[in-house]
């Protein structure tokens, strides 16, 4: 029998992914059922509020959750490679060669006892069969990179020696010293102030220029996403509600939850690092989702469907070329609330 799954023309796709945590409380489904591509070259930004199965997804793709309390189907393909089906050990490989993660928490995926520049020449020796002293000489050159200061001498700093943007741009260093052709940057610069987040932005632009990598940039933030992605993936409740260009996501949203996150956008009159609190109510329980739509206790629109948003669970469905949203509501009736509700109240 030949084998159903084919490898896509795409440089990285990943259909129906589902990532479950068996718990005491009951089975976590924190991603369920995502399917989505990327190109090289290309920026995708996941978004959504805390605990929407963002960071989950990002773990999955590299490999890095714990088999023996983890159930993760479907398929991840990089380059042709499928990664759910492969061993530890052959995704162990790709990870720092094909592929690479800035850490939402630079803290915690860096070691306190051995100095950043260490760390960065152990990630890149992993990889590259050269002398400690060349991978030595790497480690500053991309300290450097990164916009470290005298990186010759801080290279043997420890990460407390660092701030926090610095060890962000130290993790950024390690992440990057390996040419990753795919990069996930999780909420690269929440923790750092503006100046430093556009200088990092601007890095991450340039590398991937320099290298055509393909990068996803999971964030709260929707203006990070304006800067930098090219496509947006929008998540709730571990599934993905609305995928469209930045174009659209930001001029045409089909889903009342991207409605509610653009109402929540920080404004120019606001603290950019403002946290965002998106949506009144509460994120969904991922081991009881709502029935239907899980989004439905706090749409607005929930009771012009006549009760599908409760009863069905709504697909994915195009609603204009290249846009994909999952509601019940005609397409129609939401770009006339779009544009006659929201968009003149945002
Ligand atoms: N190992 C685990 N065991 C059980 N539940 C888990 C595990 N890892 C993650 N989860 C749960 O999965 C859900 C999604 O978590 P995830 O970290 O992906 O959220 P997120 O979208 O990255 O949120 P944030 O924006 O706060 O970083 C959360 O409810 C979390 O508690
Ligand atoms: S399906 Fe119903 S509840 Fe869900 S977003 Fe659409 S209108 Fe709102
Ligand atoms: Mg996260």
């Amino acid at each position: 029998m030949t084998d159903p799954r084919t490898p896509p023309e795409a440089f990285l796709e990943v259909r129906d992914l589902r990532i479950h945590f068996p718990t005491d409380d009951g089975l976590v489904r924190s991603v369920d059922g995502l399917d989505f591509r990327l190109e090289r070259g290309r920026t995708l930004g996941i978004v959504g509020e805390s605990g929407s199965g963002k960071s989950v997804t990002s773990l999955g793709i590299l490999g890095l959750h714990n088999r023996r309390n983890c159930r993760m189907s479907g398929e991840i393909w990089l380059d042709g490679t499928e990664l759910v089906g492969s061993s530890p050990e052959k995704v162990r490989r790709l990870r720092g060669r094909k592929m690479a993660m800035i850490f939402q928490d630079p803290l915690s995926s860096m070691h306190p006892f051995y100095s950043v520049g260490s760390q960065i020449v152990e990630a890149y020796r992993i990889h590259h069969d050269v002398s400690k002293k060349v991978a030595r000489k790497h480690a500053v050159e991309m300290l450097g990179r990164v916009g470290i200061p005298t990186p010759q001498k801080r290279v043997d700093d420890y990460p407390h020696q660092f701030s926090g943007g610095m060890r962000q741009r130290a993790m950024i260093a390690m992440a990057l010293s390996c040419d990753p052709e795919l990069l996930i940057a999780d909420e690269p610069t929440t923790a750092l102030d503006v100046t430093v987040q556009a200088q990092i932005l601007d890095l991450l632009r340039d590398l991937q220029e320099e290298f055509n990598s393909a990068i996803i940039m999971i964030t709260h933030d929707l203006g990070v996403v304006a800067e930098l992605a090219d496509d947006v993936l929008v998540m709730y409740g571990g599934r993905c509600v609305e995928q469209a260009t930045v174009e659209a996501a930001f001029h045409a949203p089909a889903h009342p939850y991207t409605w509610g996150l653009l109402g929540s956008m920080p404004r120019l009159d606001r603290a950019r690092s403002e946290r965002l609190m998106p949506v009144k109510g509460t994120p969904p329980s991922l081991i009881n989702l709502p029935s239907g739509c899980a989004f439905h206790p706090r749409c607005a629109y929930a009771d012009l469907t006549a009760g599908r948003s409760t009863a069905e669970v709504p697909e994915l469905t195009e609603t204009s070329p290249g846009q994909l949203a999952a509601c019940h509501l005609p397409a129609e009736r939401r770009r006339r609330i779009w544009e006659e509700e929201i968009r003149p109240n945002l």
